[in-house]
């Protein structure tokens, strides 16, 4: 018995956030280990990373599913089977439904490229530029049922900088996102965030 807490990550694609997660459980002290990758598209190039790190991985493609809770019911059964005790998903483009929510409730993760709950949903960089904000970011939460709503672990901020473009924002942001989730697992997997009221508390936001 490693002592490790088991997790799964999802994915869509390119899973530059699951290989800061890979990167993280390579420390021996780190208190999670990742036991199973998913990745609902055929070919994700996450999915290599994990091969690479020696990680099961499946493919669950949501377009072999005609309902969302038979698609969302075969990750859990992927996901029960491998042992996942806490499941993060890491760029993995679908919403979740309330029944596989609740199913994982409180042990459900997601990062988030904006500071919520401002930009939830799509294009949050170009939504940002828009509407002129100065400081930028990311956020790890717990999973509720809205979309990109839930007690927020952990948030990293950027400047946004005279000049920007959609693509370097991204790229300023995704920087911090790679520090930021393994932080927020961290956290999670060993007891230092729990959730006495809906929002996450951090009992040791040193540990
Ligand atoms: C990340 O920027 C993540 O925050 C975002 O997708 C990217 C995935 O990159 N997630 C969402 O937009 C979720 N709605 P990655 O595959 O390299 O981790």
């Amino acid at each position: 018995m490693s002592g490790r807490i088991p997790v799964a990550v999802l994915i869509s694609g390119r899973g530059s956030n699951l290989q800061a997660l890979i990167d993280a459980c390579t420390d021996p002290t780190y208190p999670a280990e990742i036991v199973l990758v998913i990745a609902n598209v055929p070919g994700a190039a996450g999915l290599d990373r994990a091969a690479a790190a020696g990680i099961a991985t499946e493919t669950i493609d949501h377009r072999d599913f005609a309902e969302r809770d038979a698609f969302e019911a075969a990750l859990t059964a992927a996901l029960t089977k491998a042992g996942a005790e806490i499941v993060c998903m890491a760029g993995f483009m679908r919403i979740v439904g309330p029944a596989f929510v609740a199913r994982w409730a409180d042990r459900l993760l997601n990062i988030h490229p904006s500071l919520l709950p401002a930009f939830p949903g799509l294009h949050t960089h170009a939504r940002a530029l828009a509407a002129g904000v100065k400081v930028h970011g990311c956020t790890v939460h717990i999973v509720r049922p809205e979309l990109d709503d839930g007690p927020i672990v952990g948030q990293a901020a950027v400047p946004v900088l005279p000049g920007d473009d959609e693509e370097s924002l991204a790229a300023r942001v995704l920087v911090v996102e790679h520090l930021l989730y393994p932080r927020c697992l961290r956290l999670v997997a060993s007891g230092h965030a729990t959730l006495p009221e809906g929002s996450a508390h951090l009992i040791n936001p040193t540990a």
